[in-house]
């Protein structure tokens, strides 16, 4: 869906009003329909949060549409009207208009993601296509701040998490690490002058010494993949490098999870696709930063080769990890990226992953987990989150819960116990990151909705892109 705005309507009034409690007849339209404060007062219309009218004229149809008092407007409530906008017109209309002249301008960027993402859908696999008509969204405001570039801005993100979201919502069968390749490759191929994408395949991986992340792969007849997308890489600056945790179905291995839900084990992809998304939305804005993206890229399943609870492997950094539960298999496909992109002399690392259920059980699906030791980069996160709407909840990583990593055979093991399963998740990526700036995001909560709203959310690809604007250095 692509939003534009103009200073007022082609059509004479625009099919949503957004209309504030202390002007719930809005100047805009008592010129146009005669005697509406009357209809209004009729109505008994006081413009509450999401309250409608309907309203027929001479000049066509009209909603006005309430957003309650303005002081009390909050994102969520800004969400739940567009969520309603969608939903009245997605099956019917294919342009809408929506003046949010009401609206403070500091909402204008947020609601229009707002609409964008409640007008995604995924159909690819439905055989009668219920496609949505709704693709253009006409923001009507003759005072908005919003200028050709933030628009194209805010168009770049759509593009980027809506990619993100269906890269989430594929099957497993389809969606296996070659295939999250190929997508790379095409966008490369979109965008030549911008993007290159380097695909290892398993042979170069072992040459590598990646052997944390080649015995995640081992069990699966489909090979593991590492995929580098290197944006702007002309540009004279270091890189942010953002790593994926790509595993197209995460079965749990040998210590195999419990098959309730196990379908959802398909989105434990997310982190890659963030990646992706990110760097589609980066070649569609086009922002003057130098970007790699790196995906780690396997798939998780028992077999006669797998691997078992016990193997010890040499990761690429040279230390040892003892595999207690294979289940735990995100920190090893990363801990070998992590050392592998250091090749890149990045200006700062982030790491995006659907990495434990201990974060869930933490912070909900509301705040994605925000790991990292290094103050201003965490602090420069947050305030990213915050401006994106797209939120995250700081954790500690530090060296007094590294002891819960202790193994008697190796260097390190890969589980840290019953507690704080997040912190020793985090604490394991730490001892491959210490070489450079580090953020560390568990997306487990943030990345997919279950229930009647399932599916992919393209989180966190408004907030990286947000964080990447902000460090655009002018
Ligand atoms: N992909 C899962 C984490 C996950 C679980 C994400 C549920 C979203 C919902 C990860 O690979 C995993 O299995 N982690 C284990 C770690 C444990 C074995 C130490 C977990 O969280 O149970
Ligand atoms: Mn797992
Ligand atoms: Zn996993």
């Amino acid at each position: 869906m692509k939003i534009s705005l103009q200073s007022s309507p082609d059509s004479g009034i625009s099919l949503f009003v957004l209309v504030d409690v202390a002007q719930p007849v809005p100047a805009s339209l008592s010129d146009q329909i005669p005697g509406l404060e009357r209809i209004v007062r009729q109505a008994v219309f006081k413009a509450d949060f999401n309250d409608g009218l309907q309203l027929y004229s001479e000049q066509g149809l009209c909603n006005l549409l309430g957003l309650g008092k303005i002081d009390e407007l909050t994102p969520q409530k800004l969400a739940k009207i567009a969520q309603t906008i969608v939903s009245v017109t997605q099956k019917k209309y294919q342009n809408i208009d929506v003046d949010i002249s009401a609206l403070p301008e500091q909402f204008h960027y947020s609601f229009g993601l707002y609409l964008a993402q409640a007008a995604y859908q995924y159909h690819a696999f439905k055989s009668e296509k219920k496609e949505a008509l709704l693709s253009q969204v006409q923001l009507i405001a003759s005072n908005s701040t919003l200028d050709a570039d933030q628009l194209a801005f805010l168009n770049a993100v759509i593009s980027g998490q809506n990619f993100a979201r269906d890269l989430g919502n594929c099957p497993p069968n389809i969606c296996a690490p070659e295939y999250l390749a190929d997508q790379a490759l095409e966008l490369a191929k979109q965008y030549p002058d911008l993007l290159k994408v380097t695909v290892l395949e398993e042979p170069q991986i072992a040459e590598l010494g990646m052997n944390a992340f080649l015995a995640v792969a081992q069990g699966s007849a489909r090979p593991g993949r590492i995929i580098t997308l290197e944006y702007c890489s002309d540009l004279q600056q270091a890189p942010v490098v953002l790593v994926g945790k790509g595993v197209t179905f995460d079965s749990g291995g040998i210590s195999l999870k419990p098959a309730a839900a196990m379908d959802e084990m398909k989105y434990d992809m997310c982190g890659a696709a963030s990646v992706l998304g990110t760097i589609r939305a980066l070649c569609e804005a086009k922002l003057p930063i130098h970007v790699v993206g790196a995906i780690a890229s396997v798939e998780n399943m028992p077999s006669g080769k797998a691997t078992r609870p016990g193997d010890i492997v040499t990761t690429m950094s040279g230390q040892t990890v003892e595999i207690l539960n294979t289940d735990a298999e995100g920190r090893l496909v990363l801990c070998d990226t992590l050392t592998y992109i250091q090749r890149f002399n990045p200006e700062l690392v982030i790491d995006i992953a659907t990495l434990t259920g201990a974060c869930v059980v933490a912070l909900g699906k509301v705040l994605s987990g925000l790991f990292s030791s290094d103050e201003v980069l965490a602090q420069e996160i947050m305030d990213a989150g915050q401006q994106s709407m797209d939120r995250v909840w700081r954790m500690p990583v530090m060296e007094d819960y590294q002891e819960l990593l202790d193994s008697p055979f190796a260097d390190i093991a890969n589980i840290g116990g019953p507690h704080g399963g997040s912190i020793t998740a985090a604490c394991f990526l730490q001892r491959f990151t210490r070489e450079y700036r580090w953020a560390h995001l568990d997306i487990a909560g943030t990345a997919w909705l279950s229930g009647p709203n399932k599916g992919a959310t393209g989180r966190p690809v408004p907030l990286l892109m947000q964080l990447l604007k902000n460090r655009v250095k002018v």
